[in-house]
């Protein structure tokens, strides 16, 4: 999987936490790598393993000054690229040209710093994910460690069923589907249809009128979600990274197309009831979490205001999918039909490594292909999801 997923674009950091040229140096963990991001003297970004490979202090510690990082243990210095260019006290004037930092190359987009782990000829250009692409003012963005898989919380967030339960309460179900028909009154249909940039899921339930209602949502290889979309309200999206086995970072984006987000809505989501959660300043850790029961109120969830007692979509999210475990234990779970969108999750993932082994190119590699948006979609009954993915049937 590890594999498969090095041969994306990942988000690290957002650009803000590495302010200016030579600023503090900034710990990042991807993928189970311990690595260190700096900001180097001509703006651009390096990233580089944290352990000097001198004898392995951390660079964590080291000075970040003119075009690259020094290791205040014994002083090697280390360009931009990761080749180490001075060592002190060092009688061999040529070793250090043998001395290599592993780095990744990182770009910045979208006030958001991306890195690309793989092979170096398989590189592809920074996919075009509209949230990435708008101006400044018409996104806002957070990101918080959630203390499970990459993928137990992947699985959560296409988890439909349990919208209407799990959420209920603070931000009713009419806001978060955008029509009260989508509350789970009955059964319904879930489907996913392979696309060119990874998934398409649709959720239907027919109404009165006998006509389908499909709320879609986008899964973009390897790890983003394009939340389904309410008319009139900001666009939606995650992106899961794994950090390691047991730790994974979410981001969360709210977003507008044709209009910077006013005041309004910006403390309206800064008061975090929605996907966002508030941290600790300086950090990814949530102020309510697992060590303060996400700071649950039995007084309102008894009163019947709130499901949970959780403040915040993103919380209620976090307690729950942590309290499966950080990699949950799938032989003793009991799938069933509503689970149809976990189950499309783990097929496709399975079968992508399985394809990647025979030397078949993943999905989505193509940048344009993320150049997608959320958009829920109208058919006639008994119209196959298939057809309704290629906007052939919308009525
Ligand atoms: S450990 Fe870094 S220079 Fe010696
Ligand atoms: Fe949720």
């Amino acid at each position: 999987m590890g594999e498969l997923l090095r041969r994306y674009w990942m988000p690290i950091l957002c650009s803000s936490e590495l302010p200016e040229p030579d600023c503090t140096p900034v710990r990042v963990t991807i993928l189970g790598e311990h690595l260190i991001a700096i900001r180097v003297t001509d703006g651009s970004i390096s990233l580089f393993q944290e352990h000097c490979p001198h004898r392995r202090a951390s660079l964590y510690f080291g000075r970040n000054e003119q075009q690259g990082i020094r290791c205040v243990y014994h002083g090697w210095k280390f360009d931009g690229t990761g080749q180490c260019v001075e060592t002190p006290g060092e009688l061999n004037a040529n070793f250090k040209n043998k001395i290599k930092l592993t780095s990744y190359p990182c770009r910045e987009q979208g006030g958001v710093i991306w890195t690309y782990m793989g092979p170096s000829d398989l590189q592809p250009a920074l996919p075009q994910i509209e949230w990435s692409l708008v101006p400044e003012s018409h996104r806002f963005i957070s990101k918080r460690i959630q203390e499970t898989n990459w993928f137990q919380a992947l699985e959560g967030g296409w988890d439909y069923i349990h919208i209407g339960m799990l959420h209920r309460g603070a931000i009713t179900l009419t806001t978060m589907t955008g029509t009260p028909d989508f509350a789970p009154a009955g059964p319904v249909v879930q489907e996913a249809v392979e696309m060119d940039y990874g998934l398409l899921f649709g959720r239907a339930q027919t109404h009165s009128d006998d006509r389908v209602y499909w709320m879609c949502s986008q899964l973009l290889m390897p790890s983003h979600k394009l939340l389904p979309h309410t008319e009139g309200s900001a666009y939606a999206a995650h992106v899961w990274v794994p950090i390691d086995d047991e730790h994974c970072m979410l981001w969360s984006i709210d977003y507008r197309t044709d209009a910077p987000l006013d005041a309004a809505e910006i403390g309206e989501l800064e008061r975090w009831f929605g996907i966002h959660a508030e941290v600790v300043p300086g950090t990814d850790r949530a102020v309510f979490n697992k060590t303060n029961d996400y700071g649950i109120d039995r007084v309102l969830q008894k009163s019947g205001e709130s499901f949970t007692g959780i403040k915040g979509l993103g919380l209620q999210d976090a307690a729950i999918q942590e309290s499966q475990g950080t990699i949950y234990d799938r032989t003793q779970e009991h799938l069933c039909s509503s689970d149809q969108h976990i189950i499309a999750l783990r097929r496709y993932f399975l079968k992508l490594v399985h394809e990647m082994r025979a030397g078949t190119q993943p999905p989505g590699l193509d940048p344009a292909s993320h150049s997608q948006r959320p958009q829920n979609a109208v058919s006639a009954k008994n119209v196959p999801f298939a057809t309704v993915a290629r906007h052939e049937s919308v009525v």
